[in-house]
């Protein structure tokens, strides 16, 4: 696979055995230590980032390689003008693999047109996130046992949130899921992403009710409201707080559900749910870091 852009570059048996690989990764991480040894990672984040980008150098470290980057776009040439393609161009002549992060939907797949490496998606506006996807079925999938046969509900930014778009598209391959999407009418999920439930057959329902949603989802998946892609400060102060997960809200949903959330959390998660068995954020942190080992031995080595 030369780029990563959208999940949809990946077919469900590459996830399949990413996820046997990640899962290979957490029972034997002695045997991957020295993988990507002599090779190198730029992360190049012109937009901020806690676990993506942290991630991708503690798995490029933990697999024996090295790290270059920025983690903002500022403190590279772009502050002076330098296009993504120029940027990649050059850092195509520093590194083995490109992990970007972009505020502008389609970046990254720009820059894949100009790179030499094979260039990973890590965030583009809010348009795609495909590695946050792999942490995402991978926690599923160790949840659960199964990334099908499932009810899923997504709930909050479902328009904004690029998390839920790759998501839904990822969850739509395998069979049996179905979706409940919960969003304030502002905030519904866009028509591309519904035009491919549409397309593969994918049942799904739109409310406004979490409370009348939660007792039949297998999975819950709480976005935040996303401030940074909001034109109109008042709309976003108006919305933000449009779902609070409780304790007491939680007291219709199933024993086994699982609730997940991208993170970062400002308000959509009460921490007392935290120590709720079901709780799986912090779950979903630390399978990112194995996926993206997975990932980039995939890409570098076509490891499987
Ligand atoms: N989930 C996620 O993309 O988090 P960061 O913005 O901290 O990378």
């Amino acid at each position: 696979m030369k780029s990563l852009i959208s999940i949809m570059d990946l077919d469900e048996r590459d996830i399949n055995a990413l996820m046997d690989t990640a899962d290979d990764i957490v029972a034997r991480p002695g045997a991957y230590a020295h993988k990507m040894a002599g090779k190198k990672l730029a992360s190049l984040f012109f937009e901020p980032s806690t676990r993506t980008r942290l991630s991708f150098e503690a798995a490029m470290y933990e697999l024996g390689g090295n790290v270059i980057g920025f983690s903002e776009a500022q403190s590279s040439s772009a502050a002076k003008g330098e296009s993504v393609a120029d940027t990649v161009k050059t850092v195509s002549c520093y590194a083995d693999i490109i992990a970007m992060r972009h505020p502008k939907e389609g970046a990254p797949l720009v820059a894949s047109q100009s790179a030499t490496v094979p260039v990973i998606n890590a965030g583009d506006g809010g348009h795609n996130h495909p590695t946050q996807t792999l942490a995402d079925l991978f926690t599923i999938r160790r949840e659960k046992g199964r990334v099908s046969g499932l009810t899923v509900g997504v709930c909050g930014d479902l328009k904004f949130g690029r998390t839920v778009h790759s998501l839904l598209e990822a969850l739509s391959r395998y069979e049996g899921n179905r979706f409940v999407m919960v969003s304030p009418e502002e905030l519904k999920v866009p028509s591309y992403v519904k035009q491919h439930l549409k397309n593969n057959h994918v049942p799904y329902t739109q409310t406004t009710d979490l409370s009348q949603a939660l007792p039949e989802l297998d999975v819950l998946y709480m976005t935040r409201v996303q401030k940074e892609r909001f034109f109109n400060e008042a709309d976003y102060i108006r919305l933000k707080d449009s779902y609070v997960l409780t304790p007491q809200k939680l007291e219709g949903a199933k024993g086994d559900l699982i609730i997940m959330h991208p993170l970062p959390r400002v308000n959509e998660i009460s921490v007392a749910i935290d120590q709720d068995p079901r709780a799986c954020y912090f779950k979903q942190v630390l399978n990112g870091k194995y996926m993206r080992m997975a990932l980039i031995l995939m890409m570098l080595e076509g490891e499987k």
